[in-house]
């Protein structure tokens, strides 16, 4: 067996700590009003991790649901394909739930490149490794970068299809001019006749929802608090992680699920790194991610406008959660 290491090549795009854009980003979501921070920056160390126990809680269904269709479906999702493919993926995380779209694929062709790209260069290296490890007709060429640096480095070999994983409800994080505009993209990269494994999450009653958004055990709070004290890492800020709690409300108007941070009490924080003081009133909030839920005509709808084609998706049993694959034309 070829060694791990000769298998292995992750190409490190710039990190927005050494492009200053995390420190941009912050002075702009803090000096605005509403107060917001992006998402992307949930994922250092520390909160890719805190992501990965979210994914094991009892009230966070997403990530069983998900693997409950591909435990069952994986052949059948693959074979919309045909040989040889290599895969794609936005967001690959631990790539647990990936492994069983791989073992399908290796079931059908010796070898496999699997290309992801993720935010998190460490979670990157550990799962890359082990996958290797695990699967020795595997190659694994990865990017530490955000999706939109990430797929333009999109590599196929001659008479490769290209199938690109877009799993675990990432999508839900984009509002829909933005999820529209990042499925161009991705399309972009694309040739008719590649395919697109769209992973999301189906609209349901606020009792379902905020639970998996808001669990007893407070991991998600922690996870959404995590950003305020990367704050303070990485750009010498001040907050008192204590006077802020993590709220996560259903809008059914809008069709997602909002989390803030909220100030309790009347404060001002000191951020040195960027030089500014910034002021919370008490019930302030600042806005730091939305998980848009889905139907089914809304996804159909979104696949038209964004050049695939879609198909009936598969669920899982209970109905929550959907797994779409769309065909580019
Ligand atoms: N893509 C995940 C989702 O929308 C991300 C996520 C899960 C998340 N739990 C969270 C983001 C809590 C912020 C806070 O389900």
């Amino acid at each position: 067996m070829v060694a791990v290491s000769q298998r292995l090549v992750i190409h490190q795009m710039a990190s927005p700590q050494d492009d200053g854009s995390f420190a941009e980003d912050v002075r702009a979501g803090l000096t605005a009003a509403p107060k917001t921070l992006k998402p992307k920056y949930f994922y250092d160390a520390l909160g890719s991790l805190l992501f990965e126990a979210i994914c094991h809680l009892p009230e966070y269904y997403l990530t069983r649901a998900e693997t409950e269709i591909f435990e069952q479906r994986a052949a059948e999702i693959v074979a919309q394909l045909p040989s040889p493919i290599t895969v794609v993926e936005l967001g690959s995380g631990s790539s647990v739930k990936t492994r069983l779209l791989i073992e399908a694929i290796l079931a059908r062709q010796s070898e496999l490149c699997y290309q992801p790209i993720d935010i998190s260069e460490t979670i990157l290296e550990q799962s890359a490794k082990q996958l290797l490890e695990d699967y020795p007709g595997l190659r694994i060429t990865a990017h530490a970068a955000d999706y939109t640096r990430g797929v333009g480095s999109i590599a196929r070999e001659d008479g490769e299809k290209i199938l690109a994983l877009f799993l675990g409800s990432n999508i839900g994080n984009y509002t829909p001019d933005e999820a529209r505009e990042l499925l161009r993209q991705i399309r972009g990269a694309l040739r008719p006749g590649d395919g697109l494994l769209l992973g999301a999450d189906l609209k349901k009653s606020r009792g379902a929802l905020e639970p998996a958004y808001d669990d007893a055990l407070g991991v998600t709070a922690a996870f959404n608090l995590n950003l305020l004290s990367r704050i303070n890492r990485e750009l010498d800020a001040d907050f008192d992680i204590r006077r802020f709690k993590h709220r996560a409300v259903f809008n059914d108007e809008r069709s997602r699920v909002e989390m803030h941070l909220v100030s309790l009490t009347r404060q001002q924080v000191n951020i040195r790194g960027l030089e500014i003081v910034v002021e919370f009133q008490e019930g302030e909030t600042i806005h730091t991610e939305n998980s848009y839920k889905y139907d089914l005509e809304m996804l159909a709808a979104l696949a038209e406008r964004t050049g695939f084609k879609p198909a009936p998706g598969w669920l899982d049993s209970n109905a929550r959660f959907s797994c779409n694959f769309w065909l580019a034309i």
